[in-house]
């Protein structure tokens, strides 16, 4: 029997209430279980419950809490995948930060629901039922992190939020999904790449430098700009419109935070797509295009890269790989 290790981080999956007024994250683990009796036979359990937040309350010291965990638990041989069940409002942003922060050779799976524990028809229990039959497959090495979820596993490289409260929230936009899961069956519809390791070790860390986003809109003045120049921010990601054309209002302060030594971002606020150096010399600028990173994803990554000192030519390079 393989064995699995279950982390519980709160979120609807644990939460209770009617589906409109609930409160997340209120259930343990053992209610957690309770309620998906097919898990026993799948695999041995190791427990244990490491938050008990709704994930919008979660901060980047909290993905460094988790990431070094998870990564001391891959290093147990006596454990075969992990499964962490998570809040979706933010579990892209975790998702992705642990695909940067983990090795490849074993399967590590977030999973949620959109629906409370509580409600008809709730999600989380055949969410995390499928989670853990995506984390024993061996077929699910190699992917990096996944999302089960609504039948579909999705990458976390490419995972996001893409509705309000519809079971099929989390998806891949421009992407589509790694594999589904059908009944006791995996079908992956992508072979995987060969297992690589981390692509940051931040165990040294507990916090992480500030990196803000600021979003263009119609008339959008350059305060949060400016703001950033009297701020702490070590880096900004502007979320800009189409792909990525800069307003002719903000050109100065970027100057400006370019010569004080703050590390800038151009990503598109559209969710899909790639930002590629077509319509603005980021060289001459200073600045790093997002390539097919979305501004949340960009701003992970870039916070990843001044925690480790990388040098901007690094960066391009770290954006553009991905
Ligand atoms: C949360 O993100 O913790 C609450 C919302 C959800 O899980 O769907």
């Amino acid at each position: 029997m393989p064995c699995l290790a279950l982390l519980t981080t709160g979120g609807t999956i644990a939460g209770t209430g009617a589906i409109n007024r609930y409160t997340a994250a209120q259930l343990g683990a053992q209610d957690l279980l309770a309620a998906v009796p097919g898990l026993g036979a799948l695999a041995d359990l190791r427990i244990e419950e490491i938050f008990a937040l709704d994930s919008r309350d979660l901060t980047p010291a909290h993905w460094l809490q988790l990431a070094a965990r998870v990564r001391a638990l891959i290093d147990d041989p006596a454990i075969d995948g992990i499964v962490i069940t998570h809040g979706t409002d933010s579990l892209e942003e975790t998702a992705f930060a642990l695909h940067l922060l983990l090795p490849t050779h074993k399967p590590v799976v977030l999973t949620a629901a959109m629906r409370p524990s509580t409600s008809l028809s709730a999600d989380g229990p055949l969410n995390l039922l499928q989670a853990a039959q995506v984390a024993v497959a061996p077929e699910s090495a190699g992917r990096g992190v996944l999302v089960v979820a609504n039948d579909q596993i999705i990458s976390a490289r490419f995972v996001a939020k893409t509705h309000t409260h519809a079971p099929d929230a989390l998806s891949a936009p421009g992407a589509g999904p790694e594999g589904r899961v059908y009944g006791d069956a995996l079908r992956y519809l992508r072979t995987p790449s060969a297992p690589r390791a981390a692509l940051f070790d931040l165990r040294d860390k507990l916090s992480l430098p500030q990196v803000d986003v600021v979003l263009a809109y119609a008339g959008a003045s350059d305060a949060p700009l400016r703001q950033a120049l009297v701020s702490k921010a070590g880096g900004i990601v502007l979320a800009l419109a189409g792909h990525g054309s800069l307003p002719h209002a903000w050109r100065q302060v970027l100057a400006e935070l370019r010569a004080l030594g703050v590390i800038v971002v151009r990503a598109s606020r559209i969710g899909s797509g790639v930002m590629q150096q077509c319509n603005e010399d980021d060289d001459a600028l200073g600045l790093i295009a997002a390539e097919g990173l979305n501004a949340l994803q960009a701003r992970i990554l870039l916070m990843f890269g001044l925690a480790t000192r990388t040098p901007l030519p690094a960066l391009r390079t770290l954006f553009s790989g991905l």
